[in-house]
């Protein structure tokens, strides 16, 4: 079968068409994507070198100093002596780091503490008389304990929006948190007694 390209008597095939289209596509990509780039950069503030940032940590305002890069993490454990969250995945796969930001858990080891600034911290040293801990003791709801500090903060965090959790709401509410001793039938019912009203604390 002859497979050569026949051009039309325009002059103009449907492979010139095909391409042409193309690059212009590419083309109109290119454009928008450096005018995101662009509309991105107006207004946005580029930080370098180390700063001085003041933070709200666990009900009071420290002065830190952090690169653009440095993760809230980093401040916490070597600046402010708060060893409670983790270092474990550095990708927030395992919830070791969780802390709580104006309420919400987040994994301070992919948090920048420049983001920071202007927000309420909440770390799992800030809970050491709340119910969670007590009922994660009273369950035993621990073995090596690595993961625990995660884990009891995310619970706060989520019972705080759901106190009357199910079951079934607390297993999906704790689900970014990993346990590599596997105590999470435990953890489940750490936090099903405090939905309960149990371990006060
Ligand atoms: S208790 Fe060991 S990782 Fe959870």
């Amino acid at each position: 079968m002859d497979r050569t390209h026949h051009r039309p008597p325009s002059g103009f095939s449907r492979r010139d068409f095909l391409r042409g289209s193309g690059a212009v596509a590419a083309a109109g990509a290119i454009v928008s994507q450096t005018q995101a780039i662009a509309q991105e950069a107006k207004g946005t503030r580029i930080l370098s070198g180390e700063q001085t940032l003041a933070l709200s940590v666990n009900g009071k305002d420290v002065k830190v100093k952090a690169e653009p890069r440095t993760t809230l993490l980093e401040v916490l454990r070597y600046q402010l002596d708060l060893t409670g969250a983790k270092p474990v995945s550095g990708d927030a796969s395992s919830g070791a780091s969780t802390v709580m930001i104006d309420g919400k858990p987040v994994s301070a080891s992919v948090e920048l503490a420049v983001r920071c600034v202007g927000k309420k911290i909440e770390t799992v040293e800030s809970l050491a008389k709340d119910a969670v801990p007590a009922a994660f003791v009273a369950c035993d709801a621990q073995q090596c304990g690595f993961c625990t500090p995660g884990f009891v903060v995310a619970t706060r965090a989520f019972l705080n929006k759901n106190p009357k959790a199910t079951e079934e709401e607390v297993r999906k509410g704790l689900n970014g948190n990993i346990c590599r001793c596997g105590t999470y039938a435990n953890v489940i019912h750490a936090a099903l007694m405090v939905v309960k009203g149990g371990a006060n604390g």
